[in-house]
């Protein structure tokens, strides 16, 4: 079911006194109670940022993890160990992940199968580099992540999933994609969906838009049709900040 979503991925920011100062910050916030707002805290602080915010209405969300259940894969984390400390929810195919850390279109469809084979629900990330943008690749680069990572699944499957359309060039960068790009590009995406399943799927799923979101911006940005919210970066350390664009709706 499509759902306004605001997300913030905080990389890898924040101690632990930061993260569990944020954390309140945030909850001392008014939250439209419409959007699903959730945080992306690092690994080793998932674990409080659940126990604090399980008297809210706020989620928490991992930034990766492994697609083998267990084993001899040091520094990893599997989605059970997610799970056990009440994480339901995870990231995959961040461009960052896919730039640094060499995932591939076929590892992501593991980790894509291994998150759903334990109950996880994940907001899947794809989007084009700028080179791919100029030279007017860009719609085939999204088609083409789409088909590698996801469309082996099931249409029953896609219920547990989110996307994020992150155009790498738009990353970090203070460029953000102009609401009307990242309409066409969400609008692209619902149909490969309706022609891959069919409309009523394509229909029901969230697409976010991220990239350089901020309070200024996320209201053009969210008012567009096929735009359902935004997975927030730096923005998303400021608890004024995440709160204004949670508002932005
Ligand atoms: P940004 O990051 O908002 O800092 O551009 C977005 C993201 O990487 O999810």
């Amino acid at each position: 079911m499509r759902k306004k979503i605001v997300a913030g991925n905080w990389k890898m920011n924040l101690d632990a006194a930061e993260s569990q100062k944020l954390i309140e910050e945030l909850k001392s916030q008014s939250l439209a109670a419409n959007v699903t707002v959730a945080v992306a805290p690092p690994f080793v602080h998932l674990s409080s940022a659940v126990s604090q915010t399980s008297d809210s209405s706020i989620g928490v969300i991992a930034q990766n993890m492994h697609q083998a259940k267990s084993g001899a894969f040091t520094g990893e984390v599997s989605s059970s160990m997610l799970k056990s400390i009440g994480v339901h929810t995870v990231l995959l195919g961040h461009s960052e992940r896919r730039a640094y850390f060499h995932e591939t279109d076929a590892l992501l469809a593991e980790k894509v199968d291994a998150a759903l084979a334990d109950g996880l629900q994940l907001i899947f990330c794809f989007g084009e580099e700028l080179a791919e943008r100029k030279s007017n690749t860009h719609f085939d680069v999204v088609t083409h992540q789409l088909t590698e990572g996801l469309f082996h699944l099931t249409a029953a499957q896609w219920e547990n999933i989110v996307l994020a359309y992150e155009p790498v060039w738009a990353i970090g960068t203070g460029e953000t994609a102009s609401p009307a790009q990242a309409q066409e590009m969400h609008a692209h995406i619902r149909s490969v969906l309706a022609a891959k399943y069919d409309a009523h799927l394509a229909q029901g799923v969230s697409v976010l838009y991220g990239g350089s979101v901020k309070p200024a911006n996320a209201q053009e940005l969210f008012s567009q049709a096929d735009v359902d919210g935004g997975l927030i970066g730096g923005a998303s350390l400021n608890a004024a900040d995440f709160a204004a664009i949670v508002n932005a709706f």
